[in-house]
């Protein structure tokens, strides 16, 4: 099955009982037994819920792996795969993994016994030098967010299996639609659902896939047990969302390329992020990993007041957290997104005051340009 098709007949489609094309919402907690222990597949409904597991099943069958796992957001999901490692092991993050990754790793999971360490993981000679008898995982975000620094997956994952190490890829920028990294030899993939997948800025959600029997059955103990499950009229609209990911991420490619061009031209604009740009520095890694570059973009305006000038001037990019979704999005990630790493982190990052991120949407991409024409010379 090629991966448009897989997106509308992958998983579970519709209703075996009434012959409904949607899979149903299983509004539901609990299950009537016939006797003790005799169910139909489902006890409670944080256990396993029907219309859960057509999203989960769905989300394994796109990203190539064993099972799939739907949390109520993409941080609870991140949550319950750190929760297979153990007090006193210790991970290895890249550099500047979405704000909220590092704040659960530096401020909860620590307090846990869990040791972080954070490093360009963009060239290989840092993870490798930052190996501890103690590490356990390597967890990896690429593109990355904001700057869309590239890792590369493959090799990442053979270090890691030389290492005995669990490899751990953060695909929500990308989406399994242009890079699948169980494919590429990474063991668990994680999303924020909340973005490209959902793709209508409607529903929070986390998924992971993992590749294996022994991992699913250690994150199934996990998610029944911490119980941050996503319901079933979320996971619902999720599976909806999906079904046009495909179409989607074609079409955030294309504006996003033009909208590229664009930046890099304007005088006004003094650097562009970009992994399709030959300049970026992991452009071949990126091509080779992935099918397309997708549709987030950064760029740095020089200043807090240029930026702010030019997310105050903007009219259909909407200045909001978050990116994937139909509707362009953008915002000023240190003072928005990545506001919870501390300032000096921040510019040894190069997430600067002046760096806008924008998520290229859907809308006819010559009013984006005509929008960011005019706020770029007001
Ligand atoms: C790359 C990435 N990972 C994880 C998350 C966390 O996901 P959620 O907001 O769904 O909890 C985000 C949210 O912005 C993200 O951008």
């Amino acid at each position: 099955m090629r991966r448009k098709t897989k997106l509308i007949h992958g998983g579970i489609s519709g209703d075996p009982h009434t012959g409904a094309v949607s899979v149903p919402i299983y509004q539901v907690s609990t299950y009537k037994q016939e006797g003790v222990g005799g169910h139909k597949g489902y006890e409670y409904s944080r256990t396993g819920n029907p219309t859960r597991h057509a999203l989960e099943q769905l989300i394994k069958d796109l990203e190539e792996g064993y099972a799939g796992f739907a949390f109520g957001s993409g941080m609870a999901a991140i949550t319950a795969v750190m929760m297979l490692l153990n007090s006193g092991d210790h991970v290895i993050l890249t550099d500047d993994v979405y704000g909220g990754t590092y704040r659960v790793m530096t401020k909860v999971l620590n307090r846990l016994g869990i040791e972080s360490t954070f490093v360009d993981t963009s060239d290989l000679t840092n993870i490798e030098k930052n190996m501890k008898p103690n590490t356990k995982a390597i967890y990896i975000e690429t593109p990355t967010n904001p700057l869309l620094k590239i890792t590369d997956i493959q090799e990442t994952a053979e270090l890691a299996k030389k290492h005995g190490l669990l490899t751990i890829v953060d695909n929500t920028f990308s989406t399994p639609y242009w890079q699948t990294p169980i494919a590429l030899g990474a063991d668990i993939v994680v999303h924020s659902a909340t973005k490209y997948l959902g793709g209508h800025s409607d529903v929070v959600a986390g998924l992971v896939v993992v590749n294996s029997e022994q991992l699913a059955k250690d994150l199934h103990f996990i998610q029944n047990s911490t119980g941050a499950i996503l319901g079933p009229h979320d996971s619902w609209l999720l599976m909806r969302g999906m079904k046009t990911l495909g179409i989607r991420m074609e079409e955030h490619e294309q504006n996003t390329r033009k909208i590229v061009e664009f930046l890099v031209n304007h005088p006004a604009v003094k650097k562009v992020y970009y992994p399709g740009l030959e300049t970026h520095p992991n452009h071949e890694i990126a091509k080779k990993q992935a099918r397309g570059f997708g549709g987030m973009v950064s760029f740095d305006v020089g200043s807090a007041e240029k930026a702010d000038r030019l997310l105050n001037s903007v009219k259909y990019f909407t200045l909001a957290e978050s990116l994937g979704a139909v509707e362009s999005l953008i915002s000023l990630p240190a003072k928005m997104t990545h506001a919870s790493i501390p300032k000096e982190r921040r510019e040894e990052l190069g997430i600067t005051d002046g760096l806008v991120r924008i998520s290229v949407g859907l809308e006819d991409v010559e009013d984006l340009i005509e929008d960011l024409t005019q706020a770029l010379n007001g």
